[in-house]
């Protein structure tokens, strides 16, 4: 039975979400409640992005502060909070491998179109320009804008959307991916996680053998830390399990908290090729967005919190290996099998537990990175009621 909002959204929206039929009207930490007052587990955190949790305290004073200070104005002016962010998120980033620098963007696939961009204009300054292919790994998923999807795999996303942008190819296996870089290369693209694809790690052979045939090309590779970024995994970047060294990073999500910010980080002498002019954004880095991604990074890059992540992330773990089959993941991004996602989500809400698909039987769970064992405990007395069939 249709509400009369699910109606009047049917008449005025456009119907590119599929069906959703509950309204969600407050949260508080990792609950969200609808508008009878049910309340619901959040293991979805807005699609890995509320790391913070829902009406976080010190999110919520920081938004207040700052909307009685100053919202936008422009990339015409300096802006404290960005330089003060690029200052964390570059030494965050650096492993030894030389300074990074930063600019700010509104979403995941601004930030992978703006390093599309720049990996191009790279290759171009350096006296390069044949070098415009971009590769990218099966199962990629890194946005929906002509360039970003050109490096996405799903086949459904793409139909109807072509030309796609000439030279930018998905490979059909992983070692194909590294077969497939060459003097024409400007760049390869991988997830460390890939989310979309059912929350399952790369090969960390597979990466090392792709960055080390970029780097032999003079190939760059960009590391898409949009879902893993900002403690997901219980690192502060996903990249640092694998022991990669980016020469572009793009972080978007968590780094807002639900306030829409992201990031590009590149190596010093990459960033050097946008000059001024080449790239912008009018919203990027506003001083409302930096305040909250200022004290988001603040929070999560503190070492006890990481280190919460991977404890709480491992008791998430052991609890979804006693359940299901195929449980794959890191920190707090967890992905596992169920005979029918779609069916099983429902099942799932109708108990009071929120998740989401990703994949025709594939569940995907990526909780608050505040929750606790009790939440644990709550999440595993749902899922022992249902199992895997439903
Ligand atoms: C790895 C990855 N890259 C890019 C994106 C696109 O981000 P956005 O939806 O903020 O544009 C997503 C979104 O799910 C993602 O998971």
């Amino acid at each position: 039975m249709k509400t009369a909002l699910m109606q009047l959204a049917d008449q005025v929206l456009f119907q590119n979400y599929g069906k959703r039929d509950l309204a969600l009207v407050r949260g508080e930490g990792a609950y969200l409640y609808d508008g009878d007052g049910k309340r619901y587990l959040d293991f979805t955190a807005g699609i890995a992005v509320c790391n913070l949790g829902h009406a976080h305290p010190g999110v919520t004073e920081v938004i207040e502060r700052q909307a009685r200070t100053l919202l936008h104005v422009s990339n015409l002016f300096l802006i404290e909070g960005q330089v003060a962010l690029a200052e964390k998120l570059t030494r965050l980033a650096d492993r030894g491998t030389g300074p990074y620098l930063a600019m700010f963007v509104n979403t995941g696939t601004e930030a992978n179109e703006g390093a599309l961009k720049l990996a191009r204009r790279y290759q171009y300054v350096n006296g390069h320009p044949e070098k415009t292919r971009v590769v990218a790994l099966p199962h990629s998923f890194h946005g929906r804008t002509m360039g970003s999807l050109s490096v996405t795999s799903n086949p459904k996303y793409r139909e109807g959307m072509t030309p796609l942008v000439p030279g930018f190819e998905v490979a059909d296996t992983y070692e194909g991916a590294v077969e497939m870089l060459d003097e024409q290369t400007a760049a390869c693209i991988v997830e460390v996680v890939q989310g979309e694809a059912g929350v399952r790690p790369v090969d960390q052979d597979v990466l090392h053998r792709l960055a080390a045939r970029a780097k032999e090309l003079g190939a760059l590779f960009i590391v898409d830390e949009v879902q893993t970024g900002v403690g997901r995994t219980g690192r502060f970047f996903g990249f640092e399990h694998f022991d990669l060294s980016p020469d572009i990073i793009t972080m978007a999500k968590g780094l807002g908290n639900g306030i829409p910010t992201g990031a590009i980080l590149a190596k010093r002498h990459v960033a050097e090729a946008f000059t001024p002019g080449m790239h912008g954004s009018t919203f990027g880095g506003n001083p409302f967005a930096m305040a909250v991604a200022n004290y988001v990074v603040d929070v999560v890059s503190n070492p006890a919190f990481l280190e919460r992540v991977r404890t709480v992330g491992e008791s998430l773990r052991q609890v979804l290996e006693a359940h299901f089959e195929g449980v794959t993941g890191l920190g707090l991004m967890w992905g596992f099998d169920v005979d029918d996602a779609a069916l099983w989500r429902q099942r799932a809400a109708e108990r009071g537990l929120l998740v989401t698909v990703c994949g025709p039987k594939r569940i995907r769970v990526v909780p608050p990175l505040i929750v606790e064992d009790k939440h644990i405990e709550e999440f595993e007395t749902i899922v022992k009621q249902m199992g895997r069939a439903v």
